[in-house]
């Protein structure tokens, strides 16, 4: 049997991109690294969730029902969250994650010799999705840890189709108040997509906020991404979705994979958007707590730290980064090494309750105390 010529089957840009190794399930870690359980605070989930209304819908899930489709295109959830913010079902996307929504959107504008432009120190899924697609991603360095639009206007050719921002973003927390969204906003002036990811968009409670619900109304170029895998702590059912001009959608939902949203997933994220202010309230309290426990630990410590916006914050770790996660995994502590997101030396920690955070500081503490 002649050997499979993958040289010649693949695309250069596929062979030579790398592919991303998510960790393994809680079991393996555990039994690896000798410890009885385990705190996840490396993805930035909501340890508070789901909200009970989600609760109910889980339980009362009629099994018969797995035989079925889902509905394809999120018909009732595509009404439900138009509800929620007055516009038509039809200018909502929903996807199996963000992520499979932000692959679509690079596939409806982007073609051969096209580029996106985001920052160099963000959510790196813009940039893989891009590169794996032989699109370029042009990355611009973070300035005072936030996105630079002056640098990412400069970037823009006319070759450019998407500028990505994320706002806040992941993982520097930090974001572009109203004033400052609107003047890059005025300056693409629709010769490009704004893909504005507001992920952790609940988690903010900022005056100066900007809510891109509201400015794609005045800028038709503009696609907001929301997720139910963050404040709504669906993240296991994976769902999120994109919300843009009539137009816009329409030539995103070309590229589209239908039935990628389960029925489970579909009716678990219509039920979290019922009632959701206490829960959205508790979460930000639990988020703020954590903060205020953290931050204080880290200045004692004399560590370098970024606590922004979002429910996680980093801390840079006087040992290679890998070094540290495999020492707080011994203490049954898991977090994000950043060197992938380039941040050599730092880690990332997402913020969950008070007695997780005890747990994660005693670890912490120790861990350091040990290579003093
Ligand atoms: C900024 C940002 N966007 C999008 C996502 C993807 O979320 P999901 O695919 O779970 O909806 C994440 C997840 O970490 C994120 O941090």
């Amino acid at each position: 049997m002649a050997d499979l010529d993958l040289r010649r089957l693949v695309p250069a840009h596929v062979r030579s991109f790398e592919s991303y190794r998510p960790s393994n399930p809680d079991r393996e870690l555990m039994r690896l690294y000798g410890v009885d359980h385990l705190h996840r605070l490396n993805n930035n989930e909501n340890a508070l969730g789901p909200p009970p209304a989600v609760r109910e819908a889980v339980e009362s899930f009629p099994s018969g029902v797995v035989t079925v489709y889902p509905n394809g295109d999120c018909f009732d959830l595509r009404h439900s969250l138009a509800g929620r913010f007055g516009k038509d079902p039809e200018r909502f996307l929903v996807g199996n994650g963000s992520c499979e929504v932000i692959a679509s959107v690079i596939k409806a504008f982007c073609g051969e010799g096209d580029n996106i432009v985001t920052a160099d120190r963000t959510f790196a899924v813009y940039e893989w999705v891009a590169e794996f697609s032989g699109i370029k991603a042009r990355l611009i360095p973070l300035r005072d840890m936030a996105f630079d639009p002056r640098g990412m206007l400069d970037a823009m050719d006319e070759r450019t189709k998407i500028l990505f921002v994320c706002n806040p973003n992941n993982p520097t927390g930090t974001y572009w108040d109203r004033a400052t969204m609107d003047a890059f906003l005025d300056e693409v002036d629709g010769r490009a997509v704004v893909v504005i990811d507001e992920a952790y968009f609940e988690y903010v409670d900022r005056e100066d906020y900007p809510d891109g619900m509201a400015l794609m109304e005045r800028h038709p170029n503009v696609i907001v991404f929301r997720t139910f895998s963050k404040m709504y702590a669906l993240a296991a059912l994976r769902v999120g979705y994109l919300c843009g001009s009539a137009a816009v959608v329409d030539m995103v939902r070309r590229t589209h994979v239908v039935y990628s949203v389960n029925t489970l997933a579909q009716r678990c994220a219509e039920a979290a958007l019922r009632d959701d202010a206490p829960f959205i309230a508790a979460t930000r309290t639990m988020v703020r707590e954590a903060r205020e426990r953290l931050c204080p630990m880290f200045d004692a410590m004399g560590l370098e730290y970024i606590a922004n916006e979002g429910n996680y914050l980093m801390v840079r770790v006087p040992m290679p980064d890998t070094l540290m996660y495999r020492k707080l995994m011994r203490e049954g502590i898991m977090v994000r090494t950043m060197t992938g997101f380039r941040f050599p030396n730092w880690i990332r920690v997402s913020l969950v309750q008070g007695p997780v955070m005890e747990d994660f500081c005693r670890a912490f503490r120790r861990v350091l105390d040990k290579t003093a």
